[in-house]
């Protein structure tokens, strides 16, 4: 088998030693490293012990005299399968999300079409800072995996988030990303998230508290795994990475519309959105005015859009959501069977952890024939598993 190509990109940051431990333990896995550095991190690490750890040559400069290619950033972004930016300062950071191109490193990153991942490590009011914090979220809006730092005690003596992780996370991070793209390549995923809002008049609405972070965790986890994901969202702050196509809608009618829509050509269906039951029958022209008189709205039925993929469901693998205060199990195993779900994923708002808003979940995973209880993990942990689940369920078929 050959050899997959990871790219490590070291700026100049006092945990650029840590990255020769990265190399050091990348090259005895099944991978083949090329180093490039910046100026600056030469300054930390001579580029000589990367050249002995990776036994390859290490870039620095964009001419290079001694480098008989002259287009050294090209050639090694055409080579690499992965490119790892570690430790990425806040300089660099910056630099890349805005497409700034000044030498070797820069130059390179930009020209990479491959996964890329980044790892910063900096002073904690660096990191903190907003400007910091804005050009990262730009990154994962970029579709680049930002690995964060941890909390510590610094080398600035300072203590807080900064700490480059452990190497051996890292190395974790760079192994899933070769396992996940592959798995969906080629199929499309169409998945619903956050709320709907159903108008009462021109300036009400009843809603639920879905932040939508669910549903988009399982998008970003589809779209790593090379699917080509299709979120129809209800409102919500989330931004998706470029590349996923977002479809905006308001109510359950129009969510219903998106999906009837999207869902033949769908592969697998994930249905994460808080949809509502029931909507008001009329919505007020003007605003309601308030009177002596208490007030009744008459509700009306929602379309149930997963009970309706579940019918006219052809090939699709379909997972459905449900969210309840008592008797999960069971509550989620009727609604599996009744709105004929592949799997079923039911969360208990009244579990520590679990449900709306966080960035956690803790589930039950149901079949039409099983139930299993998982752990709490990260929303984002649990978006790849339940597209694991799918895609074994999919190879049984
Ligand atoms: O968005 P977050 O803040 O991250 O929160 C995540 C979540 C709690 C919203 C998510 O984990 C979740 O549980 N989503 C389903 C919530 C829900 O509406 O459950 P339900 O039991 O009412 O609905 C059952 C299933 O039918 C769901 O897949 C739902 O999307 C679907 N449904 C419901 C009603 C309807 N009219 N149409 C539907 O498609």
């Amino acid at each position: 088998m050959t050899k997959k190509h990871v790219l490590i990109g070291v700026c100049g940051g006092v945990s650029a030693y840590k990255a020769c431990d990265l190399v050091s333990k990348l090259s005895k896995l099944d991978y083949e490293i090329k180093v490039m550095m910046t100026e600056n991190a030469t300054k930390f690490v001579p580029p000589l012990i990367f050249e002995s750890l990776s036994h390859n040559s290490v870039e620095v400069d964009l001419f290079d005299p001694n480098n008989q290619d002259p287009i050294t950033h090209i050639t090694l972004a055409h080579w690499a399968d992965c490119v790892v930016l570690v430790p990425a300062t806040a300089n660099v950071i910056a630099k890349v999300v805005h497409g700034l191109a000044d030498d070797l490193l820069t130059s390179t990153f930009l020209a990479c079409t491959c996964k890329k991942i980044i790892c910063p490590a900096m002073n904690t009011h660096m990191y903190e800072n907003q400007v910091t914090q804005d050009n990262l979220a730009r990154a994962r809006q970029l579709g680049y995996q930002v690995f964060e730092p941890v909390v510590g005690h610094l080398a600035c003596d300072d203590t807080g988030k900064g700490k480059l992780p452990d190497v051996q996370d890292i190395v974790e991070v760079i192994n899933q990303a070769f396992a996940m793209p592959l798995m969906l390549k080629g199929k499309k995923v169409l998945i619903t998230a956050g709320p709907t809002q159903e108008p009462l008049d021109p300036v009400r609405f009843l809603s639920n508290h879905s932040s939508g972070k669910q549903g988009y965790a399982i998008g970003e986890a589809a779209y790593q795994m090379g699917a080509q994901v299709t979120i129809v969202s209800g409102p919500t702050s989330l931004k998706a990475s470029q590349g996923i196509q977002v479809i905006p809608v308001q109510t359950a009618q129009e969510m219903f519309e998106a999906v009837k829509e999207n869902y033949q050509s769908a592969d697998f269906i994930i249905m994460a959105a808080a949809v509502a039951d029931y909507r008001p029958e009329v919505v007020a022209e003007n605003k309601i005015k308030k009177s002596d008189e208490n007030l009744t709205i008459h509700m009306v039925k929602n379309p149930d859009i997963l009970a309706y993929v579940g019918e006219h469901k052809t090939h699709q693998i379909i997972c459905g959501f449900a969210m309840e205060t008592q008797d999960l199990d069971e509550n989620a195993k009727a609604k599996c069977i009744k709105k004929n779900c592949d799997i079923l994923i039911g969360n208990n708002l009244f579990t520590k952890g679990a449900g709306f808003q966080g960035d956690t979940n803790v589930v039950s995973l149901v079949t039409q024939e099983s139930i299993q209880h998982w752990p709490k993990q990260t929303k984002a942990e649990l978006g790849k598993k339940i597209l694991q689940a799918m895609i074994e369920i999919e190879k049984r078929q």
